[in-house]
Order: structure tokens, then C-alpha cells, then sequence
């Protein structure tokens, strides 16, 4: 099997290649070449196969079709600018965002009759907007509120056609916010709700610019990977003509992620944690979905993090007891 990481420098797509080095499978099929593109090149990686890693920036004429030249039989596209990003570079957003994903449909469909790859594609739940219920069905429309959320929503639409029309075997996952993300904080707006755990267990100060009631939907980096495997191996005929999915999650205030880090790092972690009100990302934040109800994912076998605790646990465990 050949499978190709597009974004696998990002914070999603190491994590993702990590776990392909171990498992040396993708479901029931060995690994045979793992190919991996970030505009700058992937760290190296040693595995029981061939991997290959090369810098390529996906918008450039000629790199789609060079990338599916060999034909991998399942690409994770997880390429893509971020939130703050995309509304802050209207331009660079689309381009990255939508018109990459029209290369590489593509390019897909220029190799020809017979080839028709699994196409994994992490969507967002930015594709939705408000107003919302307090649970969001997965009959939710998708009326995205931000220009980040226009993008994958328009790219899940292309996918969805697509997959109709022959060319590849596509699934969107909409991810919940991923946290503890690992790192310097990005420009996601969203980023709080990954500092104020990890730079209070790394013994540094954070700034809450939000009400300790903001709720909001989560999950682990490493319950990401699990659901990107899941879509790269179930049966894709239990999708129909359905092919984006809203992933499980957790769904927790401020106040409960505190009371998870108070329960990992204890009070000292916790008095680390400094309210600034910020009425910008207040503003944001309160546009943003606070639950959902996501059986259809839950029904076709994709599995979350029971709970913040694990959440947090799964951030000892990953980035600081590696
Ligand atoms: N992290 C989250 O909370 C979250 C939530 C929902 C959805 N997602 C989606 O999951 C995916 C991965 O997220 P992440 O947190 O790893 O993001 P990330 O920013 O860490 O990684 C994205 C990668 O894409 C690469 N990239 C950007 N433009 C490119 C181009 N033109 N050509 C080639 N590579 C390019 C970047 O260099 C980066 O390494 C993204 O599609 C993101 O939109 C993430």
C-alpha cells in the first residue's frame, strides 16, 4: 500500500506519520511506500519501509500531478492555513485552502480510469455557524461564519462530487478543536484553550482572555489520528453520497478543563492561569459551536477521548513522559 501525507509537517500530520512508522500498516494492508509534502520538508523518518520527503508548496503549477504521479493508494490531505490566518489573508487562504484541493482533485482524475484512491480530508466544524442549538444533529446546515470555514465547506462539496463522479473514494472528517496542542501557540484563535493547560504543566504563566463558562467541542491530537485511520480503512459504501462526517468529541467549559489541569498538575498549575479579558476573541469564541451529537460518526465505528481528563492525560503522556 502507498499512502502519501500532504501537510504531514503540521502539528496533525507528524503525529499521523509517527503512528504509520509504527503500526507499518494502514487496517489489514502493509505499508510499502509512505510519501511526505509540507511547503518545508518533513523531518526525516526511519521506518520498516520506504519513505520518501520532499518540500513542495501544493499551489504551484505541476506539483499536484507530480504528487499522484505514483499513485498512492490513500492521501491524507491535511495541508491548509489556519483560522486567524485565512480571515486575516483572504488570498492566501483560498488559495491553500480551496484551489489546492481543486489541483489535487485533479490531478486525480487526469491519471485516468482504474484509479480511484481513498481521499481522507480534515474538515472542521467551522463549517458550521450560528445560530446554533445547543447540540448540533448531523443535520446541521452549513452556514460557516468565517472565511476559514467558507473554505472547507466549499472543499467538502468538491469532494462529495468528486467521489459521486468516480474519480476517488473521498471522507471529510470535521475535526472538534484539537487539544493540548504541542508547541508555541499558532494563529488560531482558539489557541487558549490548548495554552492554558500546557504552559501551566510546562511551569509557565497563561492568559485566559475568555469566562471560565465558555464551552466548546474537543479532542486529542492522538484521537485525530485515530480518526483519520478509521477513514482511511472503513467501508466507505456505509457513507452513500454522504461523505463529510462531524467527528466525536468532548464537549467542556473552561471552568472543567481547569478542574482536569487542577487534577494533573494540581493547584500550583492551576494559580499559573492569568484572566485578561479579551473582547476580540471573546467575540469570536461566542460564534463558535459549543456541542455535538455526532452518531452518524459514533455509528461507523470513529471513537473520542472519554473525557478532558484523558485529554490532558493523553498530553503527559505524548509530549512530556514521551
Ligand atoms: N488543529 C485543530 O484544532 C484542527 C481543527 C479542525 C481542523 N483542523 C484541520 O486539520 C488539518 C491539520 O491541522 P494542523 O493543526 O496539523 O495544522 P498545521 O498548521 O499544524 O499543519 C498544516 C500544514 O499544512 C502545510 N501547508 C500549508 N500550506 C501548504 C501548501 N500550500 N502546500 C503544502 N503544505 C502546506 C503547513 O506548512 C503545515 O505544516 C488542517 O487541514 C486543519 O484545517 C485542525
Amino acid at each position: 500500500m502507498r499512502v502519501l501525507v500532504i501537510g504531514a509537517a503540521g502539528m496533525v500530520g507528524r503525529k499521523l506519520v509517527e503512528r504509520l512508522v509504527v503500526d507499518g500498516r494502514l487496517g489489514p494492508d502493509a505499508i510499502s511506500q509512505l510519501s511526505l509534502v509540507d511547503v518545508s520538508a518533513p523531518d526525516p523518518v526511519q521506518a520498516g519501509f520506504a519513505v520518501d520527503s520532499r518540500a513542495a508548496d501544493l499551489v504551484e503549477p505541476g506539483v499536484a500531478e507530480a504528487l499522484v504521479a505514483a499513485q498512492p493508494d490513500v492521501v491524507f490531505h491535511l495541508a491548509a492555513v489556519v483560522s486567524g490566518e485565512a480571515e486575516a489573508d483572504l488570498e492566501k487562504g483560498y488559495r491553500v485552502n480551496l484551489d489546492a484541493m481543486r489541483l489535487l482533485l485533479d490531478a486525480i482524475r487526469g491519471r485516468g480510469e482504474g484509479y480511484r484512491p481513498r481521499f481522507v480530508f480534515t474538515s472542521s466544524i467551522a463549517v458550521f455557524g450560528p445560530p446554533f442549538p445547543d447540540v448540533i444533529g448531523d443535520d446541521q446546515l452549513t452556514t460557516p461564519a468565517t472565511s476559514y470555514g467558507t473554505q472547507k465547506a466549499m472543499t467538502e462539496l468538491l469532494l462529495s462530487d468528486y467521489s459521486r463522479r468516480g474519480f476517488l473514494d473521498g471522507v471529510a472528517i470535521r475535526l472538534p478543536t484539537l487539544v493540548v496542542r504541542p508547541g508555541k501557540p499558532n494563529l488560531a484563535a482558539s489557541g487558549f484553550f490548548s495554552s492554558i493547560i500546557r504552559e501551566p504543566l510546562n511551569g509557565q504563566e497563561a492568559v485566559l482572555p475568555v469566562p471560565t463558562d465558555v464551552r466548546h467541542w474537543f479532542a486529542s491530537p492522538r484521537s485525530a489520528v485515530g480518526f483519520l485511520l478509521h477513514a482511511a480503512t472503513l467501508d466507505t459504501a456505509a457513507l452513500g453520497d454522504r461523505r463529510c462526517l462531524t467527528m466525536p468529541g468532548i464537549s467542556a467549559t473552561v471552568a472543567e478543563e481547569i478542574e482536569a489541569l487542577r487534577r494533573v498538575g494540581g493547584d500550583e498549575a492551576v494559580s499559573r492561569i492569568r484572566h485578561e479579558p479579551d473582547e476580540t476573541i471573546m467575540r469570536i469564541v461566542s460564534g463558535w459551536p459549543r456541542a455535538f451529537d455526532a452518531r452518524r460518526a459514533r455509528d461507523l465505528g470513529f471513537r473520542a477521548d472519554a473525557d478532558f481528563d484523558e485529554i490532558v492525560r493523553v498530553y503527559v503522556e505524548d509530549e512530556l513522559e514521551p
